[in-house]
């Protein structure tokens, strides 16, 4: 027996149709807001992800799929789509467009973490980038889009939001966090985050960490005036549009891009992969990775945990649509040709494809739902009629084989 990867997972038609819809009303969402789609490889090369995610951070260091092709270039299916979207966005000199310019992508990305509940080793995200614009307006835009899915699909969730300012008062920060964690008691992993990437500490879930943090300088008291003045306006504006949000200033994320703004989109249905989504600023990135200084924000949203959330939005009753071929005797071909143009006009028809007796092409019709059934029986051809069978009421009514296509594409219920 063949098994599927640790981590990963087939999706019945049922489960994709949900994470179909869940893409739809993003992609709905996106466009709205002024957002174009743009496509990136699965697989970028390696040094892409460990430029711009950063070497010291969880992902690089440990979690990528990165293997040599034949070519022997070290290429990694991507953990996430900011950088990919940035490499494309400088490679195409997408700049010397109109600014500032919109992407959203929806795709699979891969991250080799432990499996769990709400965590996989393909995980889909729907995520958008703005580039060209250093205001607060961007990043409380980006916020919203994401509040705004949430609030469609009618799923509880907490915004909680933090600065983490600029490289310079970053840098002060870190001096402050490094001084006053030096000769504490952390765990093991703590004292080596310290040396190479200190603010991760402050995420910390070990509780001797968490303890001995709670005394800890906080990099609110070390934002420079400038990026002060962004956060509360970002802020303002998030009240503005009456988008309720928490603040935390231990909110630090798992990728070395940001600067300013970070967000996430929590939940507490779902134990510790409590994060639907986040995202945040990341005005360096463009020109790391070659291109001019381009100021951007952006977000992912993490679908699967969005599903696992069960929306109430998703929540819908199937319904009865469609028509079912039935006939007296085992399907003929002289009966599906006539009713085979449904299929053109947008119509769901289906029929037995196995020769199997009357009565069972009715159940068949059932199970698949449909709303009415046209029976042909073996007289019916020569004699131009069939009979109509709504499935919901049980009444039948004659129907002329004239025009069936025309008359059977406007019944009630049938698309
Ligand atoms: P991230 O926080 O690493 O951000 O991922 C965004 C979301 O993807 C998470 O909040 C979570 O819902 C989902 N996610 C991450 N890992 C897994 C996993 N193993 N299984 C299931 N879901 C997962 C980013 O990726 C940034 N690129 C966001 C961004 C865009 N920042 C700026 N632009």
């Amino acid at each position: 027996m063949y098994q599927i990867p640790r981590g990963t997972r087939d999706f019945l038609p049922e489960q994709a149709a949900r994470f179909r819809r869940l893409e739809e009303i993003a992609v709905a969402l996106a466009s709205q807001y002024g957002y174009g789609e743009l496509r990136t490889p699965i697989f970028e090369y390696t040094e892409l992800f460990a430029r711009s995610v950063g070497e010291s951070t969880d992902i690089v260091e440990k979690e990528m799929y990165t293997f040599q092709d034949r070519g022997e270039r070290s290429l990694t299916l991507r953990p996430e789509g900011t950088a990919g979207v940035v490499r494309a966005f400088v490679e195409n000199k997408l700049y010397n467009g109109p600014l500032p310019a919109k992407y959203y992508y929806f795709g699979p990305m891969f991250r080799y973490e432990k499996p769990q509940a709400g965590r996989y080793r393909q995980l889909w995200q729907f995520g958008v980038e703005l580039f060209g614009a250093a205001g607060p307006r961007a990043d409380v835009e980006v916020i919203a889009l994401g509040w705004q899915y949430f609030q469609e699909l009618g799923i509880k969730a907490t915004l909680v939001l933090n600065s983490i300012g600029c490289r310079q008062c970053r840098e002060e920060y870190k001096k402050a966090l490094v001084a006053y964690l030096q000769g504490r008691k952390t765990c093991k992993l703590c004292a080596d985050r310290l040396e190479r990437n200190p603010l991760r500490v402050l995420d910390c879930k070990e509780e001797s960490c968490q303890r001995e943090l709670e005394e800890a300088p906080r990099i609110s008291q070390y934002l420079c005036p400038q990026c002060r003045e962004h956060f509360e306006r970002v802020k303002s504006g998030l009240s503005a549009l009456s988008i309720p949000f928490t603040q935390d200033d231990r909110l630090v994320r798992g990728l070395d891009y940001y600067n300013r703004t970070t967000f996430e989109y929590k939940t507490t249905e779902l134990g510790s992969q409590d994060a639907l989504g986040g995202g945040g600023r990341y005005d360096g990135l463009v020109e790391l990775i070659g291109g001019p200084a381009v100021p951007a924000v952006g977000l992912a949203l993490g679908i699967d945990r969005t599903e696992l959330m069960d929306p109430p939005a998703l929540r819908r009753e199937p319904r009865r649509r469609g028509v079912w071929l039935v006939t007296m005797d085992p399907v003929t071909d002289e009966a599906i040709a006539l009713a085979h143009p449904l299929r053109r006009q947008g119509v769901y028809l289906g029929y037995d494809l196995e020769g199997r007796s009357f009565k069972a092409q009715f159940k068949q019709a059932d199970r698949n739902n449909c709303r009415w059934s046209l029976i042909i029986g073996p007289d019916d051809l020569s004699q131009g009629q069939a009979m109509l069978r709504d499935m919901e009421t049980g009444e039948q009514r004659p129907l002329a084989l004239e025009n069936l296509v025309e008359l059977v594409s406007q019944l009630e219920g049938v698309k």
